[in-house]
Parts: structure tokens; sequence; C-alpha cells
């Protein structure tokens, strides 16, 4: 995974962040915001000025820039160190965010129990090759989460007509140059039960929800929205670590 990010990073950072985009100009984040704002409001996520917030997969920092005017503290964490180092370098002189380089694997790079108010992630659960790393952050951002935070996790939808549109999309990519028929852009998909018994377990209380508002010819985007309960009780080692 991380060899490929990195190569991604090098070759079009841009364009594997958010198809469609060559580089990383104003509009890309202008875009990023205004997608963190729509996505955070359908989750029933609001922003606060002393919460603070992870970000699994946070890319070259697209929408790790508004996150981090949203929200008192950002971790932002990634499995592609040349993606964290853009990142890095488009947020110079942020001061409330801090970076993680992670396995990829579902673990949390030292993120520990009870420490963040919010999880967000956008199109990057959706690469993740394995539905067991998938599962694996899932339960390790529900422990993450302190009573009462909020999760708002996009994964890929298992809907029949979303894995012919991905198909398709990939193939277009790739006959255009882009490495989209590789497993770490094609990730794997999870089943939502799956995911919200993962969740239960660690006291999240989560649904799925289909983004109404997709582009004619993208694959939906299914939502995992949910909070955690405040009586569950704390406890259980971090999975996989
Ligand atoms: C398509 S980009 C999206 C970045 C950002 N969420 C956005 O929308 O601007 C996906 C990002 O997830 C990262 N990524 C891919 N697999 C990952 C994994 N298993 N764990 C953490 N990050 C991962 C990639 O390196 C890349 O930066």
């Amino acid at each position: 995974m991380r060899a490929y990010w990195d190569s991604a990073a090098r070759q079009s950072a841009a364009w594997y962040v958010a198809t469609g985009h060559l580089a990383e100009t104003d509009e890309f984040f202008r875009q990023g915001a205004a997608e963190t704002d729509a996505f955070l409001s359908f989750c029933g996520v609001q922003p606060a000025k002393d919460a603070t917030v992870l970000e699994v997969g946070c890319g070259v920092g697209r929408m790790t820039r508004r996150l981090a005017e949203l929200f008192g503290q950002v971790v932002a964490l990634d499995v592609s160190e040349e993606m964290l180092q853009r990142c890095r370098e488009n947020l110079a002189g942020l001061p409330n965010v801090a970076y993680r380089l992670v396995e990829g694997d579902g673990t949390l790079g030292g993120v520990g129990e009870g420490e963040v108010d919010v999880v967000f992630s956008y199109v990057t659960f959706q690469h993740v090759p394995s539905a067991a790393a998938q599962l694996r952050y899932f339960a390790n951002c529900a422990r993450a989460l302190r009573a009462g935070g909020r999760l708002a996790v996009q994964i890929r939808s298992s809907a029949p007509s979303a894995v012919v549109l991905s198909f398709m999309g990939n193939l277009a990519h790739r006959l255009q140059g882009r490495r989209t028929l590789d497993p770490s852009w094609r990730g794997s998909r999870v089943k939502g039960r799956a995911v919200l018994e993962v969740l239960r377990a660690q006291g999240v209380q989560a649904t799925l929800l289909t983004w109404p508002h997709r582009p004619r010819w993208s694959p939906a985007h299914c939502w995992v929205a949910g909070a955690k309960l405040a009586s569950h009780p704390a406890g259980g080692q971090p999975a996989g670590t």
C-alpha cells in the first residue's frame, strides 16, 4: 500500500486524491472544504473548537485544511510518507495538525482510547485491499472515540450498480494511463452489517447512509455515521496491535 500511494503521489498526487484534479490549486482545496462541510453535516457531526478530529487517509490535506479551521485539533494519518509530506507542506503554518504515518493495516499509529471526539474519513477505506484491515480500522477508531464522540466514515457501496460503475471507471482511468487496476486502488468491499457489528461491540451505534447528491456516473458513496454511547464501558485491547 505504501509503495503504491507513494508512487501515486510522485506521479500526480492531486489526481489520485481527487480524480479530475491535476494540481493542488485553490479550487482543489475549495472543493475539499465544501465536501468536508457537506459530509460532516450529512453525518450529523457538529464541529467544535474544543474538539479533536481524527482523519484517516488525509492525503495532501485537501480536507484536512478545512478540518483544522473547524476543530481545535486534527490528527491526520496516512499510509503514504509522500502524501503526508505534501500535506505538511500544504498546511505549513497550521499549528493544530499532528501527522501520523501508519501501516495501513487498521492500526492508528498510537492514537489511544477515548482520545478523539470525531473520526472522519473520505475516499480512503474504499481503497484498502483487505476487508479485515477495514474492520480493524473501524474497531480501533471506535475505541479512539470518547463517549459521546461521533464517527463519519465513507466506504465503498456494495450495491450492484456501484460495483459495475466503479469497475467501468477503473478501466476507463487505466486506459488513460492511471494505475487503477492495482489492488491498492480497487480496494475491497466490506459488508455494512459486519461494520455495524464491529462498531456495536465497541459501543458505537451507527447507521449506513447513501450520499444522495452523487454525480450521475459516479458510484454511490456509502457513509457509516454513528455515535459512541456514553455508557459503554472502556476496556479491551486495540485490535491488531
Ligand atoms: C483518494 S486519497 C483521499 C485523501 C483525502 N481523504 C481527500 O479526500 O482529499 C486516499 C488517501 O488514503 C491513503 N490511504 C490509502 N490506503 C490507506 C490505508 N490503508 N491507511 C491509511 N491511509 C491510506 C492514501 O495514501 C491517500 O492519501
